[in-house]
Parts: C-alpha cells; sequence; structure tokens
C-alpha cells in the first residue's frame, strides 16, 4: 500500500490571534498538491484550536499538541481525548521530545497516551528520538526502539498512527539531520516494526522526520525511500511551510 505523504505543522506555544490568522491565510491561498497525494495537519496551541479549525481550508485539518493519559476528571490544566473529540479535532501529537524532557514523560505514559488517544477515536502523530548524547555514543536504535516498543506494547491497531521520527539535536537547532542520517532511522525503524510488530504495518506505517526541516532542505529528504513526511515546528509559522507541502510531489 502507498503511503500518503504526512506534513504537520507543530506551532508549539507561538502565535496570537492575529498571527494565528495569518498563517491560516497564507495557508488557504496557498496552491498545493491535492489531498490525494498530501496530508496536511496544523497543531496550534490548545486555545487557538477552535478558532483555526473554524478558519482553516477543509483539505487541511488540525491536531491538538497533547492531551490527557485517561478520561479527564480532576486533572487541573489538563485536556482530555474526549474534549477534542468533543470539538471535532481530529488529530493529536503525542510523545514530543519537548513534553519528554521539560514534563518528564516516559516511555510508558508516551505509550498509555498513545492508546487511550487512540481507544477515544483520535488519529496520533507519535514523536521519537534520541538526544545528542545518546547518538553520540552510539544508542540512536536502541532509543527509538525502545520507545517505539512502549507504544507497540499498548497498541494493536496502527492505522491511525503516524510516528514522527525527531532527532532531539535537531529540533529548533538550525542541525538538521542528512537525507542519509535521517533514511538510515527511518530504515531501521521500519525493519524493528515487521519484526516485532508485523509486515503490513511496517509497509503501511508512515514515518516522517521533524528537526530543522524548511524550505530549503525538504526536498532531499522528501526524497529518501523511507522518509513520508515532516512534522515542522518553526518553519510551520513561515510562508516556506507551503514549499515544504510542494516537496510531497
Ligand atoms: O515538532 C516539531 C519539531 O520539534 C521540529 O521543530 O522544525 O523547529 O526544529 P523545528
Amino acid at each position: 500500500m502507498a503511503r500518503k505523504f504526512f506534513v504537520g505543522g507543530n506551532w508549539k506555544c507561538n502565535g496570537t490571534t492575529e498571527e494565528v490568522k495569518k498563517i491560516v491565510t497564507t495557508l488557504n491561498e496557498a496552491e498545493v498538491p491535492s489531498h490525494d497525494v498530501v496530508e496536511v495537519v496544523v497543531s496550534p496551541p490548545f486555545v487557538f484550536l477552535t478558532l483555526v479549525k473554524s478558519l482553516l481550508r477543509s483539505d487541511f485539518h488540525v491536531a491538538a499538541q497533547n492531551c490527557w493519559v485517561r478520561k479527564g476528571g480532576a486533572f487541573t490544566g489538563e485536556v482530555s481525548a474526549e474534549m477534542l473529540v468533543n470539538l471535532g479535532i481530529p488529530w493529536v501529537i503525542i510523545g514530543h521530545s519537548e513534553r519528554r524532557a521539560l514534563l518528564n514523560e516516559s516511555n510508558e505514559f508516551v505509550g498509555d497516551k498513545v492508546a487511550y488517544a487512540l481507544s477515544q477515536g483520535l488519529k496520533v502523530i507519535a514523536c521519537i528520538g534520541e538526544t545528542l548524547e545518546q547518538r553520540e555514543s552510539g544508542s540512536t536504535m536502541a532509543v527509538v526502539a525502545a520507545q517505539t516498543k512502549a507504544i507497540a506494547d499498548k497498541v494493536t491497531n496502527w492505522d491511525n498512527v503516524v510516528l514522527a521520527y525527531e532527532p532531539v539535536w535537531a529540533i529548533g537547532t538550525g542541525k538538521v539531520a542528512t537525507p542519509a542520517q535521517a533514511q538510515e532511522v527511518h530504515c531501521e525503524l521500519r525493519k524493528w516494526l515487521n519484526q516485532n510488530v508485523g509486515a503490513d504495518i511496517a509497509a503501511s506505517v508512515r514515518i516522517i522526520y521533524g528537526g530543522s526541516v524548511n524550505g530549503a532542505n525538504c526536498e532531499e529528504l522528501a526524497g529518501q525511500p523511507d522518509v513520508d513526511g515532516f512534522l515542522v515546528g518553526g518553519a510551520s509559522l513561515k510562508p516556506e511551510f507551503v514549499d515544504i507541502i510542494k516537496s510531497a510531489t
């Protein structure tokens, strides 16, 4: 089965109402390949989700940047998967390295979150990736395999999962992984899925790359056989996000 190219824009903790409207206008006016060719999902902060959903063109979709690990209740400051479903938000990003590092989200916690979000009908962009120290010590594959295993331990149906490989050292640093580095990890991850989860899932799950993707480096990365798209941070706030979407073709 062909894997449809996927481009996610993670706006992180950025934007005012006016800035958000401006980004949406740019996206709405952009001429990009059709939805048959590329799936585009943008992820504003929680407070702008409904605004963006209401203004955004219908062939693009929205994602939350996080959700609570189980059913809502007395969890001050959290947003539940049920709430996202209630608002008609189809996607959620889970396990971003900023949350893993700053909020101590463990592999197991991320696995539980992915499973719970899927059980409520959300689609999940699940993030994994090694730190610079881990890469330099030669443990990249062990780290991403452990992160993926914690998800695989809790998830049986991968239809609604996109795996985002985001090396921590490349996030927001301007130091993008080379196409060969990205391809190597994506290919190894697919092999890991093949051996540990199943051949069909390994062949069909989209593995996207994130970490300093921009309008200038996206085409070469997109040309790698196991790179099925991108999760874009900084550049998703700029007009060059449109060029990144166009790299799908
Ligand atoms: O979720 C997106 C990643 O953290 C990449 O961010 O494109 O600003 O490096 P970046």
